[in-house]
């Protein structure tokens, strides 16, 4: 089982943040405040109101490998509340205020931390967020307390529920699916930022304990006992268990969108997923925009275009024997991703030959594949470029794009092409 290495106590020593954890939190940073900005798109706008549920809060400071004092999540999710809050007002050059009535709920079951994390709010100059309610510290397990959680945000937000849970856990057993679930069913705009150490995992599970992770986890029928036997254990069992858990977990939760991405951390700790679960396309989007920024620490298992991982991963793509190279979201990614596109949309729309709507082109894949909505924009507009795919309005008459499509522009091959493409018995007829 999973150890907790963190302890804090108040002037005692702090414990590490690995180099991993620090990028872990700049992905963390970067997302919330791209989160913050897309719900403020209009300058009209003069509220918004949402709930951050920190249920592994940890103790708030740590130490970093170079000696530096590093935020822990609680302070690093306030922190972007508020660089996210000046962008606002400079970015969309505001005379009047904005409120961002944010509340963040803390929870930790460990009561040190929950100590040491009020003298680092206090001393980090967040007293008053404490006084007022703003924050909140919770000691107990995050499981347990879900219930009453949701109930809180469903009393602040009746209508939308919008929250953020970062459920950054040590292991992969602290949050079971029933209460992704309650998460996914009651709250219509929850998004889930959710830690899974999948190779302790896997090295943790033997044929005698597998039915207790089940029950612990309701991660039901993903592994069977035999897929743990050493002595049956195939060439790629690793990698095969991992794709099914993945698929268990991601299709189990309640949400619709995921980003199935790795990270891969340096000195050999061993992989872990940072799964961004969500309701909705857009807020998918806007987490596979951050991994990008952060290439060289996040990894995907994959290719590069549209069929990235989904359920043949495992066999067809990975093999732990041969092992592919990382995909490591930087520029070589980045352009295999664009040429594996300009392969694979034509062909692609050559089955479709009333067209497909670019919204739902991009959203029938968004979970298997790493590119971003304008990355797949500037792969169709560059096809359109080139004659290979052609664009038409809701009328069936053809549009000229060439900077910027919308949501409803149907792409097609372009219809003498088509012709070219089909079988010559079809083509004759
Ligand atoms: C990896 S640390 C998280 C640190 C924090 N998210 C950060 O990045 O600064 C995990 C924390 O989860 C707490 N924890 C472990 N199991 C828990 C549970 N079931 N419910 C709530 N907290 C738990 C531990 O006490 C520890 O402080």
């Amino acid at each position: 089982m999973p150890v907790n290495h963190y302890e804090w106590s108040w002037g005692g020593p702090l414990p590490e943040l690995l180099r991993h954890s620090e990028v872990k939190h700049s992905l963390l940073r970067d997302y919330l405040v791209d989160y913050f900005l897309t719900l403020v798109a209009s300058p009209r706008q003069d509220k918004i109101q949402l709930t951050v549920v920190d249920g592994f809060c940890g103790g708030g400071r740590y130490i970093s490998e170079a000696g530096l004092e590093m935020p822990g999540s609680p302070i690093v999710i306030l922190k972007a509340i508020e660089a996210a809050k000046t962008r606002v007002m400079v970015e969309q050059q505001r005379r009047k205020d904005i409120t961002f009535d944010v509340k963040l709920i803390c929870i930790d079951k460990d009561r040190s931390a929950i100590a040491h994390l009020r003298h680092v709010l206090e001393h980090e100059g967040y007293g008053k967020h404490l006084a007022t309610g703003a924050v909140e510290l919770h000691v107990g397990d995050f499981s347990s307390k879900a219930e009453a959680v949701i109930a809180e945000v469903q009393r602040r937000s009746p209508r939308s529920g919008r929250s953020l849970f970062v459920l950054d856990q040590y292991g992969y057993n602290q949050v079971p699916l029933p209460v992704l679930n309650q998460i996914f069913s009651k709250l219509r705009q929850a998004e889930v930022v959710l830690t899974f150490n999948i190779d302790s995992l896997l090295n943790y599970l033997n044929q005698t304990n597998v039915a207790r992770f089940e029950r612990k986890t309701g991660m039901t029928d993903a592994v069977s006992a035999a897929d743990m036997d050493k002595h049956q254990r195939g060439p790629g069992w690793r990698v095969r268990v991992q794709a099914s858990l993945y698929q268990r977990l991601t299709q189990g939760s309640g949400a619709t969108y995921f980003t199935p991405f790795f990270v891969r951390p340096d000195k050999g700790h061993g992989d872990f997923w940072l799964l961004h679960l969500s309701k909705h396309w857009k807020a998918r989007d806007v987490m596979a925009s951050a991994h990008w920024r952060h290439h060289n620490h996040f990894v995907h298992y994959g290719a590069a275009g549209f069929d990235m991982f989904s359920t043949g991963y495992a066999a067809r793509i990975d093999d732990e024997d041969s092992p592919q190279v990382a995909f490591e979201f930087d520029d070589a990614a980045s352009k295999a991703s664009r040429n594996a596109m300009l392969d694979q949309i034509p062909a692609a729309l050559a089955a479709s030959p009333d067209g497909v709507r670019f919204k739902d082109f991009f959203v029938d894949r968004v979970n298997s594949t790493p590119v971003t909505e304008a990355m797949f924009e500037q792969a169709v507009l560059a096809l359109v470029r080139e004659r290979e795919v052609e664009v038409v309005g809701d009328n069936g008459s053809l549009r000229h794009v060439r900077t910027a499509l919308q949501a409803d522009h149907v792409l097609r091959i372009p219809q003498q092409r088509s012709l070219i493409l089909l079988p010559p018995s079809l083509s004759r007829a």
